[in-house]
């Protein structure tokens, strides 16, 4: 699991381990507060550096044998309350807040991939999560954001992460037909905005355009994190799996 000090990661981290998994939580910040004991160990590792992917495979295989899952669930987002300079214009967005986006939240998957999905192929055996948004699906509706722009703030929901997010959807198909015959199933999982004591300007525009009309609760995620994981997906790789309140269906 990378990113699992994060606030869905713990919740995945928590919900794979009720179900008996061991789970190697594999996150850059150096914080080993995971809570459930024996079966969750913590690795510090940055997703982009291959050496720190590297060396948790083999502590992992040494300690708990070839790893079964992989959930790609680390990135970056620009959320409503980040610097002016990642929330502005497309036409002056920086192309370093691009790449490093673009760097954690694709070549971060590929990496990870490469050296977890690799050691599945060896064993013939595996599944991989890609975490995905609904703004790797469509469009962010700038018309949320407009609270800020009354005030203001020449807020603009930015292009990286929707860039990022619909970038995994064809690295899960390509990667879900290489290894098929190996017996590794890749599929995306795309979710919708989680509450977080967001600004109420924003959740009032958020939810207005929300057919199920909220945000998610952190661990409505979780079933569907443990089904892909699970034998209850054995026919499903290639896939999409969206869990959006409804986001995408108008
Ligand atoms: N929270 C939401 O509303 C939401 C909605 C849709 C999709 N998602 C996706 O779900 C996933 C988890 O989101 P979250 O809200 O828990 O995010 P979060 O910011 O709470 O957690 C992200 C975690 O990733 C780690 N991380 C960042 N860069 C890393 C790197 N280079 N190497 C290793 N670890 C790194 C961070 O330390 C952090 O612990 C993300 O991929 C996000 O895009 C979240």
């Amino acid at each position: 699991m990378t990113g699992g000090l994060g606030r869905l990661g713990r919740e995945f981290t928590k919900a794979l381990a009720g179900r008996g998994a061991k789970v190697a939580v594999l996150d850059l910040a150096s914080d080993g507060n995971v809570e459930a004991g024996e079966s969750v160990r913590h690795h510090r590792a940055d997703v982009t550096v291959r050496q720190d992917l590297e060396r948790a495979l083999k502590v992992i295989e040494r300690e708990w044998g070839p790893p079964y899952g992989l959930i790609n669930n680390a990135g970056l987002d620009s959320p409503p309350d980040s610097a002016p300079d990642e929330n502005c214009a497309f036409e002056s967005y920086s192309e370093k807040t691009f790449d490093r986006v673009m760097d954690v939240n694709v070549k971060g998957v590929f990496l990870c991939s490469q050296v977890f999905g690799a050691a599945m192929a060896r064993v013939g055996a595996g599944s991989i999560v890609n975490i995905s948004s609904i703004y790797g699906m469509v469009s962010p509706d700038q018309r949320i954001y407009d609270y800020r722009r009354k005030t203001g703030a020449a807020f603009v929901k930015p292009v990286a992460y929707s860039v990022s997010k619909s970038a995994l959807m064809n690295l899960t198909r390509y990667l879900a037909t290489y290894w098929a015959s190996q017996g590794v199933r890749v599929n995306t999982l795309t979710l919708a905005g989680v509450e977080a004591g967001q600004d109420s300007e924003f959740v009032k525009g958020y939810t207005a355009r929300m057919p199920i009309g909220r945000l998610a609760r952190a661990d409505e995620y979780n079933g569907a994190v443990v089904f892909l994981c699970s034998d209850a997906s054995a026919y499903m790789t290639g896939a999409n799996l969206v869990i959006d309140g409804g986001w995408t269906a108008w």
